[in-house]
């Protein structure tokens, strides 16, 4: 086994709390919606009874409405703000009694990690057993999505905060900032006492962030308050296509584990609606990529971002639209001065490649790019997206995220954020398995 091997392996076990992991040490003290999921991949290769917790404690944390969580509040901790005494989950009726959480979700990651694990797995028979035990519930979170985020019915789910996308401080929220007009909060932030502030996002974002919160708890987190109310209502094509991915592995599986016909016929009749009108309304012509789509103010975020590129990964693209999408990848992030992909299109002038989802490299979309790229026949480009992340995993360490632009690496400082992060590990653990 490769060193970078071994040492990934040392990360995950080192922020294994347990029943599930941390993201990484001070910076993320909790579990995280989608960490947890892409952390159970990285487990299967060496540990699977720890990647089956994982899920089973993620999934413990369901309301009763089918919602997930983007953070469980498993412990008491003051070392991060905003923690569950500002989120209040108990306001919504359907909360969970068992845990604290925020009122929050994430990218649905879950369905595809089941077929990953499945994938892995050196005992399918044991592992389809796993899937018995727990599917029933991925499940029951698609339906809530596609229940209560599609106020429209068009087979798009809307996120209403950006920190539910994933991509959290993207400049792509600038548009939506722009739109509000947030009151001043006084807090104390903890995330810049573990990380530079250069490489966070500013006070003012941080406003803007809890004031969408407080719209959403002074309705009980109420999802139609919320699709009324909220400033902040995103179809965002990463979240969409992780959803659609997810559909298809839940089709799959139920059909493995000789499953229920009803449910996987509904999956079938979401995938008919979403994957359509995921082409027709989140497709830019002009920029030859998947947008955002603006559903408060009826407009699309006419931005390339990495995630533009993510529905490669959930088979959504005819086979002509995903030669577009590479060229433009390829035109617009793959220059060889810099490492495959930049969060954020360096050719636009809010690229930042050393600030938080506004440029850097992150490993969970490379990894969702490289399955994405050699799903649909682009091996030699896949290949390089995986030969990229190694190599900055190697001259930085298990970083969150990584300077895209090569001649930030000689020193062995081009990555940012927190160290040690499970998903880096992970997922290049994965990579290197693949
Ligand atoms: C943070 O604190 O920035 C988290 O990523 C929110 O999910």
């Amino acid at each position: 086994m490769k060193v970078l091997e071994k040492n990934a392996i040392e990360v995950l076990k080192s922020n294994w709390r347990e029943s599930f992991s941390i993201p990484c040490a001070n910076l993320y003290p909790f579990q995280w919606f989608w960490d947890s999921g892409l952390i159970a991949i990285g487990f299967a290769h060496f540990d699977m009874p720890k990647a089956e917790k994982e899920i089973e404690t993620l999934l413990d944390a369901q309301w009763a409405n089918g919602f997930i969580p983007h953070i469980i509040f498993h412990t008491e901790t003051d070392t991060y703000f905003p923690g569950a005494d500002f989120h209040r989950s108990d306001l919504h009726p359907d909360s969970s009694k068992k845990y604290r959480s925020t009122g929050m979700t994430q990218p649905p990651v879950t369905g595809f990690v089941l077929q990953e694990i499945y994938r892995i797995s050196q005992d399918k028979k044991a592992t389809l057993n796993f899937i018995k035990k727990v599917i029933d519930k991925v499940y029951d979170n698609h339906d809530y999505f596609y229940k209560n985020r599609d106020p429209h019915n068009e087979g798009l789910v809307y996120i209403y905060h950006n920190w539910e996308s994933g991509t959290d401080n993207s400049p792509i929220w600038d548009d939506i900032w722009d739109t509000m007009n947030s009151p001043e909060y006084t807090f104390e932030r903890r995330d810049t006492t573990h990380v530079d502030a250069s490489q966070r996002p500013s006070k003012r974002e941080y406003d803007h962030y809890l004031y969408i919160i407080d719209i959403a708890k002074d309705h009980n987190y109420d999802d139609q308050k919320i699709a009324e109310l909220s400033p902040f209502l995103v179809q965002d094509p990463l979240f969409n296509a992780m959803l659609i991915k997810s559909n298809q592995s839940l089709i799959e599986l139920y059909k493995l584990i000789g499953g229920n016909i009803d449910k996987v016929n509904q999956l079938k009749s979401w995938q008919d609606k979403s994957i359509p009108k995921f082409n027709e309304k989140l497709f830019d012509e002009e920029l030859g990529a998947y947008v955002h789509y603006d559903l408060r103010n009826e407009r699309p975020l006419r931005f390339v971002s990495s995630s533009s590129f993510s529905p490669l990964f959930a088979n959504i693209p005819s086979k002509e639209r995903a030669k577009t999408l590479v060229e433009t990848m390829m035109s617009k992030f793959g220059n060889e001065n810099q490492y495959l992909c930049a969060s954020f299109d360096p050719t636009n002038e809010r690229f930042n490649p050393k600030k938080y989802w506004r440029g850097p490299v992150w490993v969970n979309l490379n990894w969702m790019l490289y399955n994405g790229l050699k799903q649909n026949g682009f091996n030699d480009i896949a290949e390089r997206v995986k030969k990229d992340t190694i190599e900055l995993i190697e001259k930085n360490g298990f970083y969150e995220y990584f300077d895209s632009r090569k001649e930030m690496h000689e020193n062995g400082k081009g990555g940012y954020g927190g160290n040690n992060f499970s998903w880096s590990a992970a997922l290049l653990i994965d990579l290197l398995n693949q």
